[in-house]
């Protein structure tokens, strides 16, 4: 957890390395959104640093849990595949733990207030705060051909997701930090405008906050080929493991001795293997008393472990996928008429009343 929580809760590591917030001291009524883009399968990077955190929480808070459909087209997609991209964002949701009877899962372009309050709220941003976003500079330089005005306004809708629902906290990955630095900054721009009207949105950022990819070096990204995919099937993972799984580049033969603090693999075991493993892991890297691919073979064992559980839940929810389109139904239409009744307010403090 970082100091910008609302609250000071612990963090406690399961046996499977999984933060779970406890402790946390939320309100009933205090409400809590995040988002995750439906732009690809999700990876253990997102589970780890943001779904994880977001089963605690549906215990203490009023959560809203969005598919952000309208950012993901930021990026160029195939129409066809969008729906595709949204079950499967649904299903993993799901699957990891998220109960539609406690917290609300809903797309966020089925609730228009959200794009309204975007255009609103970018009507007091500055475009210097906009221009050094540090997500704008590498999404620009990720995409050159496409450097389109959603790129630029993508904070702003991240904004008004947040903001209209009048969040207290949101729970993500290390890599959203500026983006809520800039919702805060943009809530208080609003309120020195109109009047105190939203609260200053907190971030929950747990301590998977930036898992790093098999490629050992760079943050686990869809863009990047470097994923452990939530419905990888097991064959899969133990052959990415095996022979995509960096190590230490140091140790070239079986005999050379390795040095866990800068083994990747070992960064991984910390999230998903007992004490009692990592102790033995250590130890046998430092005396090369085992090779890479025996110390690889238990972090595989536990890795799916932890896998095997949700890959079934989520077989059962693609076996009943109107089922899943209900809940997703459901909970929109819940999040629509908070957003509308804060949309209300805002056309009230801001003069845009002629009609009423
Ligand atoms: P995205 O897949 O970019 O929509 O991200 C969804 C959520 O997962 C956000 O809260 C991210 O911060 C989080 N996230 C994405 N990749 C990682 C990673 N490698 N480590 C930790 N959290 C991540
Ligand atoms: N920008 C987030 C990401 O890429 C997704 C997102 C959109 C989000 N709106 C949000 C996250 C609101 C938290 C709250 O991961």
């Amino acid at each position: 957890m970082t100091a910008n929580t609302p609250t000071t809760g612990d963090s406690k590591r399961s046996v499977t390395g999984v933060t779970s917030v406890t402790g946390v001291t939320g309100v009933t009524g205090q409400r809590i959104f995040s988002g995750i883009q439906p732009s690809g399968r999700l990876h253990i990077g997102n589970y780890l640093g943001a779904i994880s955190q977001f089963v605690p929480l549906q215990e203490e808070y009023e959560c809203i849990f969005g598919i952000v459909d309208l950012h993901a087209m930021t990026q160029l997609y195939e129409k066809d595949e969008m729906s595709q991209r949204i079950t499967n964002a649904a299903v993993n949701y799901l699957a990891c733990g998220l109960d539609p009877n406690k917290a609300t899962l809903m797309l966020q372009s089925g609730v228009a207030e959200h794009a309204e309050l975007a255009w609103i709220l970018s009507t007091v941003t500055p475009l210097p705060w906009i221009q050094r976003v540090p997500t704008f500079k590498e999404k620009a330089r990720h995409q050159p051909d496409n450097v389109n005005m959603g790129l630029l306004n993508y904070p702003v809708l991240m904004a008004a997701d947040i903001l209209i629902y009048k969040s207290v906290a949101v729970p993500v990955g290390e890599d959203q930090r500026p983006h809520l630095e800039l919702t805060r900054e943009i809530a208080r721009a609003f309120n020195a405008r109109f009047g105190s009207f939203f609260p200053e949105p907190a971030e929950i950022i747990g301590s998977q906050a930036r898992v790093i990819g098999l490629d050992g070096k760079n943050r686990m990204s869809k863009s990047l080929d470097n994923c452990i995919y939530l419905d990888d099937e097991p064959d899969v993972i133990r052959e990415k493991i095996a022979k995509q799984g960096v190590t230490d580049p140091a140790r070239v033969k079986r005999t050379d001795p390795g040095n866990p603090d800068i083994c990747n693999i070992f960064t991984w075991h910390k999230l998903f293997s007992t004490k009692e493993e990592q102790a033995y892991c250590a130890k046998e890297c430092r005396k090369a008393g085992f090779g890479c691919l025996d110390c690889k073979a238990i972090l595989i064992k536990n890795i799916l472990a932890v896998l095997e559980p949700i890959q079934e839940r989520q077989k059962e929810l693609m076996a009943d996928l109107d089922g899943v389109k209900e809940i997703i139904r459901d909970g929109t239409d819940r999040a629509r008429k908070i957003a509308q009744e804060t949309m209300k307010e805002v056309r009230e403090i801001t003069g845009l009343t002629y009609l009423s």
